[in-house]
C-alpha cells in the first residue's frame, strides 16, 4: 500500500507531495522559483542564507523553504512580500562585502539579478557601502584556485567535500564578517586531504573556489589583442 501524499496549497494551486518533501522541493516540482544560495540539491539542507523564505498562513513569520517540510493543509505563498524583501536585503548585503562584483555566470549574480538587484554595480554603489573583504588568493593547489574574498560563508564547499567526497579537506572558520573557509589547517589545498574531485568548485555560488585552468584563463591578458 502506497503512503498517502501531503496536500497543500502553494500560490493558490493545490499540490500533493510525498511525505518529507520540503516546501522548496514542492515549489520546484510545481515550476515555482524561490531564491536560494546555500542550497544544493546534492547536499543536505543547511538553512544558512535565509533567502529562501516563504510565507505560510498562520506562521509567526516567514519560514525557510529549504528546511521546512510540507504539512497537510499548509497554505504557502512563495512571492510573499516580506520574504522577498528580506531576500533582497540579504543578497544586497552579501554583494556589498565583495571587493568586486561576482562574475555574471555565478549563481550569486544570477540570483541577485532575478531579485531585481544589479550584481555588476560593485561595492561603491551599495546602500551599505563599507568594509569589503581583502583580496586573498590561495594559488597553491595544482587544479583549484581559492579566492577567499569571494566567500559568502554558504558552507556548500565544506558540505560537498564532506558529503559527496568524504575528504573533509575544508573547514568553516571565523564568524560574521570574518567567516571564511580554510583548507588543510591553513597550509592550503595542496597540503590538505583534498583529492582534487572539484566538488567544491562545482557547488560554489561565487567562484570563490574555481578550477585553476578557468581562473588562469580569466586572469590572463587578452593575447589576441596583444598580437595585433
Ligand atoms: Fe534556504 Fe539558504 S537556501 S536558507
Amino acid at each position: 500500500m502506497s503512503t498517502p501524499g501531503v496536500k497543500l496549497t502553494m500560490d493558490g494551486a493545490e499540490l500533493e507531495v510525498a511525505p518529507g518533501t520540503t516546501l522548496l522541493e514542492a515549489a520546484r516540482a510545481a515550476g515555482l522559483w524561490i531564491p536560494t544560495l546555500c542550497f544544493d540539491d546534492r547536499l543536505a539542507p543547511f538553512g544558512a542564507c535565509r533567502i529562501c523564505l516563504v510565507g505560510v498562513e498562520g506562521a509567526k513569520g516567514p519560514v525557510a523553504s529549504c528546511t521546512t517540510e510540507a504539512r497537510a493543509g499548509m497554505v504557502v505563498e512563495t512571492q510573499h512580500a516580506l520574504s522577498r524583501r528580506i531576500a533582497r536585503n540579504v543578497v544586497e548585503l552579501v554583494l556589498s562585502e565583495l571587493p568586486v562584483p561576482p562574475a555574471p555566470h555565478t549563481e550569486l549574480a544570477q540570483v541577485a539579478q532575478r531579485l531585481g538587484l544589479d550584481p555588476t554595480a560593485g561595492p561603491a554603489a551599495a546602500r551599505w557601502a563599507g568594509v569589503t573583504h581583502e583580496p586573498q588568493l590561495d594559488h597553491r593547489h595544482p587544479y583549484l584556485a581559492l579566492q577567499h574574498e569571494l566567500c559568502i560563508s554558504c558552507g556548500r564547499c565544506v558540505r560537498a567535500c564532506d558529503e559527496v567526497q568524504g575528504a573533509f579537506a575544508l573547514t568553516a572558520v571565523g564568524r560574521g564578517f570574518h567567516a571564511n573557509i580554510a583548507a588543510g589547517l591553513g597550509a592550503g589545498f595542496a597540503e590538505s586531504s583534498c583529492v582534487s574531485c572539484g566538488a567544491c568548485a562545482d557547488t560554489c555560488p561565487t567562484d570563490a573556489i574555481s578550477e585553476r585552468l578557468l581562473f588562469d584563463l580569466a586572469a590572463a591578458p587578452d593575447h589576441r589583442g596583444a598580437a595585433r
